[in-house]
């Protein structure tokens, strides 16, 4: 397949752009497109063959569900049924924004999308180009992110061109995504809904919105159906080996990096640390990458998937990251570290 790229800048919107790839949508075509959070493959999310292309470009299996996106939440009527007032709440507060609400699926919205389950996600994402994207499809647009499965989700256009040349029809160029990781997915369709997966909305700002939420960090089994089935997946797993430290203070940090940098030094691996930028002049005998300040754990957020695709590009085999405290979008940055670390059950 041919793939052709559209340049569509965020602060210059070329309508007549936007009306190609949105009549490529329509015509059951596949177009990645980018979103605040991470760039997306989009397909017409009411067409069970359009689904089943992108498990295909995506080299993903197809029980782990896609979804959906609106270009407004007061579409979401037509496709979910039982929107409960906490998630009309939700939607009022975060929505176009990073969130994506599992609710009850209507019958419009195909099996193959939702990988036989009878919930599906919604989100409007805030990105200006999707937006307008959406808004002229007039179609809702089924879109994992645009990485070939287990590969850390594409923040850049450079990204998404070195895994899916060849594999969808359209890729819309344009600049790094804002948030840098993906939607928090909530489940709402529980009394106490549950994050399945945090993302750009934290925990604590849904929760001074609707009160008590849960995390759902367990795992799952192999056969069953899970509750978030992209869990039991390996995701975001570099070629190299991750090492992620324990908690600690900067000092302790530094020691434990420099202890494991230099033992896979001299038993001659290629080896970096992934790190915040208060760590690279005391590592400049080792190759770093700089994540940015660690107090701003969003510029963290933004850079790490890059960091990890930049650890493939130079093939690094021993990589060493820190943690982060748990909290606010320290809670997302964890979830993505620990399974780039390979501890496949945890969301
Ligand atoms: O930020 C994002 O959400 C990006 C951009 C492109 O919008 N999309 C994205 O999609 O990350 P994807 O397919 O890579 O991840 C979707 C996650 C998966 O872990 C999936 O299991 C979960 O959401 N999910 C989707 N629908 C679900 C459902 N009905 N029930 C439970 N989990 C669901
Ligand atoms: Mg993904």
């Amino acid at each position: 397949m041919n793939t052709k790229i559209i340049e569509i800048k965020e602060n210059e919107i070329d309508g007549e752009k936007i009306k190609e790839a949105a009549r490529a949508l329509k015509e059951g075509k596949l177009v990645a497109f980018p979103t605040e959070t991470v760039y997306g493959i989009g397909a017409n999310a009411l067409s069970a063959d359009a689904a089943k292309k992108i498990y295909i470009a995506k080299g993903r299996p197809s029980d782990n569900p896609l979804i959906v996106h609106l270009a407004n939440w007061k579409d979401a009527s037509a496709y979910v049924k039982n929107i409960s007032e906490k998630a009309e709440k939700l939607a009022a507060t975060f929505m176009p924004g990073p969130l994506t609400m599992v609710l009850e699926k209507r019958e419009n919205i195909p099996p193959e999308i939702t990988g036989g389950l009878n919930t599906v996600g919604i989100r409007v994402p805030c990105h200006s180009v999707a937006a307008a994207l959406l808004k002229e499809a007039k179609i809702p647009v089924a879109a994992p992110s645009a990485n070939l499965s287990g590969k850390p989700s594409p923040t850049g256009f450079e990204h998404v061109r070195e895994d899916l040349s060849g594999r969808v029809e359209i890729i819309i160029r344009s600049g790094t995504a804002n948030v840098g990781l993906e939607s928090t997915v909530i489940d709402m369709s529980h009394e106490v809904p549950v994050i399945l997966r945090p993302g750009g909305i934290t925990k604590e700002q849904i929760e001074a919105v609707i009160g008590e939420v849960k995390i759902n960090r367990g795992g799952v089994r192999e056969k069953e159906i899970p509750v978030a089935p992209g869990m039991k997946y390996r995701h975001y797993a570099p070629q190299g080996k991750l090492h992620l430290l324990p908690a600690a203070g900067f000092e302790e940090n530094l020691q434990a990096l420099r202890m494991g940098l230099e033992k896979a030094k001299q038993s001659g691996k290629k080896t970096a640390a992934l790190v915040p930028s208060e760590y690279i002049e005391a590592l400049n005998d080792f190759e770093t990458f700089d994540l940015g300040k660690q107090s701003d754990l969003e510029e963290i957020a933004r850079h790490l998937f890059d960091g990890l695709r930049t650890m493939d590009l130079k093939e690094i085999e021993e990589i060493y990251a820190i943690s982060y405290p748990e909290e606010g979008m320290g809670e997302a940055i964890m979830n993505r570290l620990r399974k780039a670390a390979g501890q496949k059950s945890m969301d």
